[in-house]
């Protein structure tokens, strides 16, 4: 325990935050690539809360139903493959977590101060287990405020909805383009309008506008920012 204390102590945080599909995912996991760190998505565990809830039969909306739901699932991280990753009750999902209908039940789930109070502490755990890349909304603001660094990644809302278009079709979805945005902006206001956490630039972030960049060209301009060349 004291040790891993020491080690959270001593290991680097990375924090990204910005809204959905700013890129910042594919972004994130290739900067921790290019630092030797670990990657952490911090929106997959509220995805998988919010869908292991709704498996158990929980109205995603009833935070009552949601904090006794979560109260009962045994959460277990390990780390692999440059990630932190988890199981809920011995199944790692993947794409189960990220369809149209858990993106809807996720922004209600990730409302809920019990939700948001469990999953920080184990995002902050994870400082124990190495030096850390980890994406979210509320990560430079509220997980790690002493982050060794931090960005805010953005992008404009039509290049936001074509990237998250193309992202759901190998989740076997199809939806129009339009429906995609007027969805991303609704989860928009109800992450950025919510009273805990809500998604908000930290004043010491590097904000950097992803619109019309290749995320090759935004891994590069962090990296390089993070060398102090930037
Ligand atoms: O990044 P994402 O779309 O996978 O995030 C899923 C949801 O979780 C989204 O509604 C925002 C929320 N979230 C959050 O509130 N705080 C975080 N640190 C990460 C995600």
């Amino acid at each position: 325990m004291i040790f891993e204390r020491l080690a959270a102590m001593l290991n680097k945080v990375i924090a990204i935050d910005g809204p959905s599909a700013s890129g910042k995912s594919t972004v994130a996991r290739k900067v921790a690539a290019g630092l030797g760190y670990q990657y952490v998505d911090s929106g997959a565990l509220y995805r998988g809360i919010a869908w292991k809830a709704a498996g158990m039969g929980c109205d995603p909306a009833k935070s009552a139903e949601v904090v006794a739901a979560m109260g009962r699932m045994k959460v277990y991280f390990f780390v692999e493959a440059g990630a932190v990753r988890y199981r809920i009750d011995g199944i790692e999902p993947r794409a189960e977590i990220r369809t149209e209908r858990v993106s809807e039940q996720v922004s209600w789930v990730a409302a809920i101060p019990e939700v948001r109070a469990q999953v920080t502490q184990w995002l902050r755990n994870m400082a124990g287990l190495g030096d850390l890349v980890m994406e979210g909304r509320d990560i430079g603001t509220v997980v790690f405020p002493e982050a060794d660094a931090k960005f805010y990644l953005d992008a404009s809302p039509e290049e936001r909805a074509r990237r998250r278009h193309a992202e759901l079709k190998p989740a076997g979805e199809t939806a129009d383009v339009n429906r995609v945005m007027d969805s991303l902006k609704t989860r928009d206001q109800r992450d950025s309008g919510r009273k805990t956490a809500p998604l908000k630039l930290a004043p010491d972030a590097q904000v950097v506008d992803t619109t019309g960049l290749s995320i090759d060209q935004v891994v590069e301009q962090i990296l390089r920012r993070l060398r102090g060349n930037g």
